[in-house]
Order: C-alpha cells, then sequence, then structure tokens
C-alpha cells in the first residue's frame, strides 16, 4: 500500500520552441505517472504525443520546464554531473528507439560495456555476460558482430546490456520498431519475460498494440497528454 513506487513522475511539462515567430510545441503537459516495483507498463499513442519526451524526462536525460520525476525515491533534480550519470547507470537501463550497438565490438562485448562502465571487476563479466546472452537466446551469436546479427538479434542484444546491470527500471523507446510484426513479438515477449522473471519495473514505450498487450498497464499519451491510463 505504502510501497514506494520505482518511478514518480508528478506534473511534468516539457516544451519545445516551435522556432521564431510560433507558439511552442508541446512536449508534454502535466503528466504524472507512477510505476510500482515490478511493473510493466506500455506506453502507446501518435507519433509526436510525446512519448520519447517523456521517457528521456523519466531517464533523467532532460530536464522538465516543470514538475519533477524520482527514481526509487531518488529526485533527479538533486543529482547533477557524474553523480547523476552513476545514479543512471546504477538504476536505469535504456534502450533507445534505434540500433545503439558499438559495431566493432561483438555480441558479448557490447554487453560486457554495460558491466565495465558498472567498474565490475573482469573475473566477474564473463559469467553474467554469458548468463545475460542466455536470457534472450543469444548464447550461440555473443562472437558475432552487430553486422552479423539480424536486426531482432543486434535488439535482444541491446535488450541484454540493459538487464545485465539488474537496474530497479527499464526504460525502452520502441525496442521492436523496424522489425517484422512476429519477430516484434517475439523481443517484446522476451523483454517483459525477463523483467517479469528479474524483479524489475518496465516502461515500453510501442506503436504495437499487440505489443503493448504484454504489459500489465497501458498509458495512452496524446497531444502531450494522458489520455488513458489503464
Ligand atoms: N528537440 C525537439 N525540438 C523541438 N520539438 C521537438 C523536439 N523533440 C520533440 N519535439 C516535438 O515534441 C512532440 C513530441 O515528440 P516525441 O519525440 O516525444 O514524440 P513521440 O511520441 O516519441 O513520437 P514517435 O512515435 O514518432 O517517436 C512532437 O511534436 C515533436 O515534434
Ligand atoms: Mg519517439
Amino acid at each position: 500500500m505504502t510501497e514506494q513506487p520505482v518511478i514518480e513522475a508528478a506534473r511534468l511539462s516539457r516544451h519545445y520552441s516551435a522556432g521564431a515567430g510560433s507558439a511552442e510545441a508541446p512536449g508534454v503537459s502535466d503528466i504524472s505517472l507512477r510505476v510500482g516495483r515490478a511493473e510493466i507498463v506500455a506506453i502507446t499513442g501518435p507519433s509526436g504525443s510525446g512519448k520519447s519526451t517523456l521517457l528521456f524526462l523519466l531517464a533523467g536525460l532532460d530536464e522538465p520546464d516543470s514538475g519533477s520525476v524520482r527514481i526509487s525515491g531518488v529526485d533527479w533534480q538533486s543529482l547533477r554531473g557524474a553523480a547523476r550519470a552513476r545514479f543512471r547507470r546504477d538504476s536505469c537501463g535504456f534502450i533507445a528507439q534505434g540500433m545503439t550497438l558499438l559495431a566493432q565490438a561483438t555480441a558479448a562485448e557490447n554487453v560486457e560495456v554495460a558491466l565495465v562502465l558498472a567498474g565490475t571487476p573482469t573475473a566477474d563479466r564473463g559469467a553474467r555476460v554469458a548468463a545475460a546472452l542466455a536470457q534472450v537466446g543469444l548464447s550461440e551469436h555473443g562472437g558475432k558482430l552487430p553486422d552479423q546479427l539480424s536486426g531482432g538479434q543486434q535488439q535482444r542484444v541491446a535488450i541484454a546490456r540493459a538487464l545485465i546491470i539488474e537496474p530497479a527500471v527499464i526504460l525502452a523507446d520502441e525496442p521492436t520498431a523496424s522489425l517484422d510484426s512476429a519477430t516484434a513479438q517475439d523481443i517484446a515477449r522476451q523483454l517483459v519475460g525477463s523483467a517479469r522473471a528479474n524483479g524489475t519495473a518496465l516502461v515500453l514505450i510501442t506503436h504495437d498494440l499487440s505489443v503493448a498487450a504484454h504489459a500489465d498497464r497501458q498509458v495512452r499519451l496524446r497531444s502531450g497528454a494522458v489520455e488513458s491510463d489503464g
């Protein structure tokens, strides 16, 4: 009942200036959102409705004009610079819209990077990388470079990289965009299943309603505001 939410966003607004002479474009306006421990929330809504803007604010990657975001009780506004980067690295997995793997590194190395950044000793990394790759069904593919993997396999490497640090929450911006719908379903099931298995909260942006159906809750945005939540 009084359990602390993993994410508590209160009255968030972020307006982009739309250029000389024109009115400000709403990024998001007055959005409040709570995500509980291990809860899985899908964010849906038309293109331009503010989904990515909201996710960046939740991840502490952008500053709201007003309102606040707390992650496990810690307000992003209380963290600056290196302290903010460290907190994000330890508590938020972020899967960006579009591909973000290192092209010259193998699948296993791409996953290991998260542990390197977290300061995990070399001797402890191998087994954890192997376990994370196994969790997303890529045990046989750890030695391949990204361009030797399918789009869906690359997406699963990005998921393994987010999972491996065992964050309180994973924030994922359209991790299944640009995949065919069968593969998108498969990846979404894997991401949701892994989050559930690890007790990780997940906020997942998707255009795909069949992907959203895997979540505990769907929040729909329209024109920068919450249209429905339930
Ligand atoms: N850097 C920016 N400068 C100005 N306006 C922006 C900027 N980023 C986003 N916007 C505007 O804010 C609104 C919300 O954009 P956002 O990227 O959050 O949408 P989205 O829901 O993620 O869309 P999509 O599904 O296409 O990714 C849009 O009207 C967009 O044009
Ligand atoms: Mg977006």
